[in-house]
Parts: structure tokens; C-alpha cells; sequence
């Protein structure tokens, strides 16, 4: 099979070196002009553990190459995937308008008869029935048949590659037998279960999964809200849940709240979704909320501390939305530094790798350090963002040295309470007793 992967964000071209890896012949697509030509130097625009090693074994052994020319890309493809993102729309639907142009691309391009196109992007349901009438439309019904598949992705940022390898499932829909063998055939060395169902179901199943994920965050969070106040800890209340099978470990770590491309879009999607046909997803709303609130409760219990931020000196350790990422969309960080900056702080920021997106977005309006022991030398409170190992293991005693009267207030409950007790540091964490 002659494949065609497009996009080359996270999901393009983490698949598309996967299946290179797996020994299929993949050609990758992006408009982006600039990202294609750093791509065919064998340099990866996004910052993923083991990614460029993997697309350079592959690129050496000429079963990937990169285009930015459709028709190279779509003239001889039997199976097309598409991975464009689906950016938020005003009313927080999801953006359609890049799977729309691919759909149009195909059949401005595509010589076969019959292809199979393979819907990786998350989108609402239905969404794959239009990519067909799309093609159909704009090739003049020229295609003899047009397969359609929906294919979700359930990859992880910073552990794209170990999840695409090591998935728990792959989920297929599709209505036609032999399509659902090819895709088999496709995904056979990795070595995964295969669910094959029909093409809404696969839709809803991927919304359905990030929803439930950030519900089980929301939840915790919730529960670490209240734990404070009856004087319990949420990390033996997470290791207490967690261990009945049904409820599961995963996903109960409090904090400040998710960030990142994937639940914030998909959660206000489905949101969306359901109020299209009417139903209102009480639920799933408050789980929103939530996690909106989450940052805002961390800085309320910072100022009861400090009395105000004014002139307030603040290092914030970490930007990205988790660690192993340079990704700062919808991090809870930004979330603090803005309310920070709002209230008069004068604030440093730390990051391993996400730095230089920081600058983008952040501008003037902070400073920026290239460690910790300078982020945090003079400060007045320091927030922890992202559980980086980098500030998981910095030693507590140079808070001590380093900061005025140490107050630590830590987002990601990176320091177990028995070490900071050896140490004079006041620490607000989520969920556990506060310090002094
Ligand atoms: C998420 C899903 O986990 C993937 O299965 C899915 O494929 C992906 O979205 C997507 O739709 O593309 P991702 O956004 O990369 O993956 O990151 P996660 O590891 O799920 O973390 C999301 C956010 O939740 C982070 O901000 C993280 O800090 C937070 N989180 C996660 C918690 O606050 N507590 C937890 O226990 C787990």
C-alpha cells in the first residue's frame, strides 16, 4: 500500500514515522513549507523523546519522505491519513476548515480509482461521512469508491512514541470488511488489539476517552479541594481509590489542572456536540469549571500567605503543560503567570525546553532564566507549574539559601510533606496540609 500521511503535527508525524518504523512506505504532506524543509534535513519541529533518531533510520532507509506538494503526495496514495489539527472554533466547536482542504486536495489530485481515507484528527461525529461527500463533490463523483475510516488517536505528548508501540487499543471504523482487513494488515506488526467498529462510534469513542480522562482529573482535584479542608491527604486518598481495579491509579494525580491541545479542545467539543443534538452535558460542563478554577484557587491560597502580589518577586517553575513536552497550549502556567501579571507581580520563569514558545507568547511581561537557582535567587514565593524532573529532584535546602523566606507553593505536589517538615519552607500544595 502507498501511504499518505497529512499533516506533520503531533499525531502526522508520529504516525507517519511509526509506520515507516514498521516497514511501510510512507510519503508525509504539510502546507508548511518551512516545517517540510526541516523535516527533510532529518530534524523534528516538535521536541518528542526518540522521535528524530527514529525519523532519521527511517529517512536512511528511504521509507519516509516529505512533501509540500500535494500532488506528489495524493497522485498515487491508496490510503490517505489524515492527522491536520481541528483548532477551537469562537464557540469552541471544532475547526474543520484543514480537513476540509485535504479532502479537497485528494480530489484535486488523486489518480486511483478507489482509495481508503483514514481520519486520524480528532472530529466531531459525522465528520468522516462529510470528508467522502467532500472528495465525491469536488472530483466530480470521479472515484470509482471512496473508503472512509475512522481512526482515533489516543497518543500522548512526551510519550508519543511508547504509547503508538505499546497502545492498549486501536480503535477502527469503518462499514466495509475488506477496508477493516487492510487496516489491520497496516497496523499487524505493531501488535496491538484491534477494535473494529462503525465509523460514529469510533468518532465518539475518542471524545468519549478525553473526557472521561479529564473528568477523572476534575474529580480528583475536586476531592483534593476538599481534603484540605477536612485535613486529608489526597495522595493517600488517590493511592486508596486507585487501587480498586475498577476506579483504576491512572489519571488521579491532583494539581492545578489539565492544560494542553487535546482535553481543553475536546471537552468544550463534545460539549458543543451534544448541545447540537440537544443535550446538555451537565457533567462534562462542571468538569470544565473545574479545571478552570483549579490555577485560581492555588494563587487565592498563595495571597492569603502574602497579602498581595504587588512587587511581589515570583519564580514559576515550568511552563510546558506537562513534563517531556515543549508544548505550552493551554497550560495551567500561562493561566498563573497572566493572574500574576494582573496583580502586580514581577515574575522569572523556568523551563527545560519550552522556553523559546514562552518568549513568544509571554513576550516583555516576564523574565526568563535558564535555571533554577536563578529563577528562584531573591524570590518571594515560588509557583511550581509542571512537575519537570529538574525541579522534582532540586534539592529543597537551596529554596532555603536561595529565596528570601521561602514560600513554595506547588501545583504538582512534587515534594513528598516529610522532607519539606526537615526544611524551613512554607508549602501550599493541592490537597495536602499546608506548611509553615
Ligand atoms: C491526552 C490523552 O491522554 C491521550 O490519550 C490523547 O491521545 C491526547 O490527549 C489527544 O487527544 O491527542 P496529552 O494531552 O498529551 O494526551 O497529555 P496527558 O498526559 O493526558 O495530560 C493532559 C493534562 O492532564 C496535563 O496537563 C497533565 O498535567 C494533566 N494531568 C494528567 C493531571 O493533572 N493529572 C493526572 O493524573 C494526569
Amino acid at each position: 500500500m502507498k501511504i499518505t500521511v497529512a499533516g506533520t503535527g503531533y499525531v502526522g508525524l508520529v504516525t507517519g514515522v511509526s509506520l515507516a518504523e514498521i516497514g511501510h512506505q510512507v510519503i508525509c504532506f504539510d502546507i508548511n513549507e518551512q516545517k517540510v524543509k526541516e523535516l527533510q534535513a532529518g530534524r523534528s519541529p516538535i521536541y518528542e523523546p526518540g522521535l528524530e533518531e527514529m525519523l532519521c533510520s527511517n529517512m536512511n532507509g528511504k521509507r519516509i519522505y516529505f512533501t509540500s506538494n500535494a500532488e506528489y503526495a495524493y497522485k498515487e496514495a491508496d490510503l490517505i491519513i489524515i492527522a491536520v489539527g481541528t483548532p477551537e472554533n469562537d464557540d469552541g466547536s471544532a475547526n474543520l476548515s484543514y480537513v476540509r482542504l485535504v479532502a479537497e486536495d485528494i480530489a484535486k489530485y488523486s489518480r486511483q480509482e478507489e482509495i481508503i481515507i483514514v481520519t486520524k484528527s480528532t472530529v466531531p461525529v459525522g465528520t468522516n461521512e462529510k470528508v467522502k461527500k467532500w472528495v465525491d463533490e469536488e472530483s466530480s463523483k470521479r472515484f470509482k469508491k471512496i473508503h472512509i475510516v475512522s481512526n482515533p488517536e489516543f497518543l500522548r505528548e512526551g510519550s508519543a512514541l511508547y504509547d503508538t508501540f505499546n497502545g492498549d487499543r486501536i480503535v477502527v471504523g469503518t462499514d466495509c470488511k475488506e477496508v477493516a482487513m487492510k487496516m489491520d494488515e497496516l497496523y499487524g506488526p505493531l501488535n496491538i488489539p484491534i477494535i473494529h467498529t462503525d465509523i460514529e462510534s469510533s468518532e465518539m469513542i475518542k471524545y468519549a476517552s478525553n473526557a472521561f480522562l479529564a473528568t477523572k482529573i476534575s474529580f480528583i482535584n475536586e476531592i483534593a479541594n476538599i481534603c484540605e479542608k477536612v485535613g486529608a491527604n489526597i495522595d493517600d486518598v488517590s493511592r486508596g481509590i486507585g487501587m480498586d481495579q475498577r476506579i483504576g491509579p491512572k489519571f488521579l494525580q491532583a494539581g492545578v489542572g489539565y492544560g494542553g491541545s487535546c482535553f481543553p479542545k475536546d471537552t468544550k467539543a463534545l460539549v458543543q456536540l451534544a448541545g447540537d443534538v440537544h443535550h446538555r452535558f451537565h457533567l462534562l460542563e462542571a468538569v470544565i469549571n473545574v479545571n478552570n478554577n483549579q490555577p485560581l484557587l492555588l494563587i487565592q491560597k498563595a495571597r492569603e500567605i502574602v497579602g498581595t502580589f504587588e512587587h511581589k518577586k515570583v519564580a514559576i517553575l515550568g511552563i510546558a503543560f506537562k513534563p517531556n513536552t515543549d508544548d505550552i497550549r493551554e497550560s495551567a502556567s500561562l493561566v498563573l503567570i497572566k493572574e500574576l501579571i494582573n496583580e502586580g507581580a514581577i515574575i522569572t520563569v523556568y523551563d527545560p525546553i519550552a522556553t523559546y514558545l514562552a518568549k513568544q507568547v509571554l513576550g516583555e511581561n516576564v523574565l526568563y532564566s535558564s535555571s533554577i537557582d536563578d529563577a528562584i535567587n531573591d524570590a518571594d514565593i515560588t509557583f511550581i507549574a509542571t512537575e519537570w524532573k529538574q525541579v522534582v529532584n532540586y534539592p529543597l535546602n537551596k529554596y532555603v539559601s536561595l529565596m528570601k523566606d521561602p514560600i513554595i507553593i506547588d501545583g504538582r505536589n512534587c515534594y513528598p510533606l516529610a522532607s519539606i517538615r526537615k526544611e524551613n519552607i512554607t508549602y501550599v500544595s493541592v490537597g495536602r496540609e499546608t506548611l509553615y
